[in-house]
């Protein structure tokens, strides 16, 4: 049996976040992976301040969260960012989170779902960057993007629920095959 990694994009209180992440998760589920969320307000990451990048290999873990984080990671058959779109990109918190990983990203099936008024198309462009062309990892060509207005409210509720849950659904299933 699979298992998936949801990586939470948001610490904002009342985040549209914290209403896409269970859908993700109940979309996991449904397809008979094991999930669990990795909540990065809960994490409470410090910005990356190590002397040494992650993929070097003088690169020491020496703070429990980042240690808790990166072994989420690692023992994870996919990884799903729930990615909101914040001023043309990721959001700081989810970059950063990326910024403390190095080699547990390599050949890492990664899934993305974005939103925004633009579906978060450019928040899902930076997390590719970073993930794919950087870390070596293998993010999935199909990503959802989640348009406020259309298929989500601003305040996060869903309006096409059904084209939604499916294109997540599809997301999903593209990282467990
Ligand atoms: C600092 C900031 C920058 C933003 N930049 C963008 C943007 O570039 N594109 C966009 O579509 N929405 C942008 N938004 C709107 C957010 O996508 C929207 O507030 C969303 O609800 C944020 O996700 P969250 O509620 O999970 O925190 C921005 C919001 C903030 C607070």
């Amino acid at each position: 049996m699979s298992h998936i990694v949801v990586v939470t994009g948001s610490v904002r209180p009342q985040s549209v976040n914290q209403k896409v992440v269970p859908i993700v998760v109940e979309e996991v589920e449904k397809q008979g992976a094991t999930v669990s969320v990795a909540d990065l307000a809960e994490l409470n990451l410090t910005f990356f301040n190590a002397p040494k990048s992650p993929n070097d290999p003088e690169f020491e873990v020496t703070n429990e969260a980042v240690q808790k984080w990166t072994d989420m990671v690692e023992g994870a058959d996919a990884v799903v960012f729930v990615a909101p779109e914040y001023n043309h990109s990721l959001s700081a918190v989810q970059l950063n989170a990326i910024d403390w990983i190095g080699k547990q990203w390599n050949g890492k099936a990664i899934g993305l779902v974005g939103y925004g008024w633009n579906g978060g198309k450019e928040a899902l462009v930076a997390a590719r960057n970073a993930l794919s062309r950087e870390l070596a990892a293998k993010v999935s060509e199909v990503e959802t993007t989640l348009f406020f207005t259309k298929d989500l409210s601003p305040a996060g509720e869903l309006i096409e629920d059904k084209a939604s849950r499916e294109a997540i659904a599809k997301t999903v299933a593209s990282v467990i095959a």
